[in-house]
């Protein structure tokens, strides 16, 4: 059973989204999935895939002690997709102590199926980055805007780390240098990867092959969602480059997806987008990357993975940001051609932008302002 765990540094960013629909398409098209609800204290993913409230979840499962774990899997209507809910009501949830998340990891590994997708809680606790690392290629969503791209940088920051830590046995050498900076919670900020790296190295070699090791297979793989317009996409090469350089990560790109304002009457009649409708561009768009992750069957958590190969990942996406812009607009074009869309609606529309432009001009202009405070200190 191939693991996906999607994450992002930002909430709001589409995780769920994704998590409900790529199931869905991964099982439409034959293949066994369990999603898991795992935004333990935020769970709302049964609202995504149109069912009601359930009764019990991972949280139940977790604090009663005689509900078997089957118990709480559903068989959803879904062709072939099983659904494990995750809990809102229960206080505390999402700071699992060590013991229960093994519990759940356990649990969740002996599953019998194709995928396992999930759905994860927005930020960096621990129990996040571990359900994260239950696999090498885990799924990070981050959408254009600079506060989404720096969080799912030190998402990933805070993913190196702890590479780097669950490499190192506590009675090695390298362990003191480690707790060092775990004591100071302002110098884990600071960490520069590339340097700790190099000290490991030096005074913990046996530590260090460990980490190379886990490290050289770890390619998690990147969804760019709600971009607005082409150039958005190349917001994806920057943010590989600054995890090459800083993190020792490499990321695949798997796929952008634009911003669809069809997701909102989705919603409204709590019909997933690709059975609302398939044919949009963004159900299209999770369709190509289900299609994407169904041709990397081949390859397994272990598998070599080619540097031309991540590259060309980034070049097909700037590719995919070109195509599906056209077909937005084609598919304006078309409801202006019928008359769904009048002249007024679409001078509504402009206005709304530039008010948006105008917004985002002022948030520049302060950013800037920051940033020449900041280099003249
Ligand atoms: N491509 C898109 N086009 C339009 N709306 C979108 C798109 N992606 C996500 N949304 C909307 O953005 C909102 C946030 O999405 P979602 O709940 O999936 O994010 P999340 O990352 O799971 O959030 P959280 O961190 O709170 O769990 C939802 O209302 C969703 O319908
Ligand atoms: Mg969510």
């Amino acid at each position: 059973m191939r693991i996906i765990p999607i994450a992002s540094g930002k909430g709001g960013v589409g995780k769920s989204l994704i998590a409900a629909n790529l199931s869905i398409a991964l099982g439409q098209a034959g293949k066994k999935v369990y999603l898991a609800d795992m935004d333990l204290g935020g769970s709302n993913l049964h609202l995504i895939l149109g069912l009601p409230s359930p009764q019990d979840g991972i949280g139940t499962f977790l604090s009663a002690q005689d509900i078997p774990f089957e118990k709480i899997i559903l068989q959803t209507d879904y062709a072939n997709l099983n659904f494990i809910p995750g809990d809102a009501e229960i206080p505390g949830i999402a700071n699992l102590p060590a013991g229960q998340k093994n519990k759940i990891i356990r649990r969740l590994l002996s599953l019998e199926g194709d995928y396992l997708i999930l759905d994860l809680g927005a930020g960096t606790n621990y129990n996040i980055l571990d359900f994260f690392l239950t696999s090498n290629r885990g799924i990070i969503i981050t959408t254009p805007t600079p506060t989404a791209t720096v969080n799912a940088y030190l998402f990933l920051k805070n993913i190196a780390f702890r590479l780097i830590n669950t490499s190192v046995k506590r009675t090695a050498p390298g362990a003191a240098l480690l707790d060092r900076l775990k004591k100071d919670g302002s110098a884990l900020q600071r960490v520069y990867i590339p340097k700790l790296l190099e000290h490991l190295k030096k005074e913990d070699p046996e530590s260090y092959t460990v980490y190379l090791k886990r490290a050289s297979h770890f390619h998690p793989r990147l969804i760019m969602n709600m971009l607005e317009n082409p150039p958005d996409a190349n917001k994806s090469g920057k943010l590989r480059r600054s995890c090459q350089q800083y993190l020792d990560v490499d990321m695949e790109h798997l796929g952008i997806i634009y911003r669809d304002d069809i997701q909102d009457t989705a919603l409204r009649s709590r019909l997933p987008i690709i059975l609302y409708k398939p044919q949009s561009v963004l159900a299209q768009a999770i369709y190509r990357i289900a299609d994407k992750i169904i041709q990397s069957e081949g390859e397994d958590d272990q598998s070599e993975v080619l540097i031309a190969d991540l590259d060309e990942s980034y070049q097909n996406a700037e590719a995919e940001a070109t195509v599906d812009f056209a077909a937005k607009l084609d598919y304006i074009e078309d409801l202006l051609q019928t008359g769904a869309l009048s002249m007024g609606d679409i001078v509504e529309t402009v206005k709304t932008q530039q008010m948006e432009i105008n917004q985002l001009k002022r948030e520049n202009q302060f950013l800037k302002s920051k940033l020449v405070k900041y280099m003249t200190k």
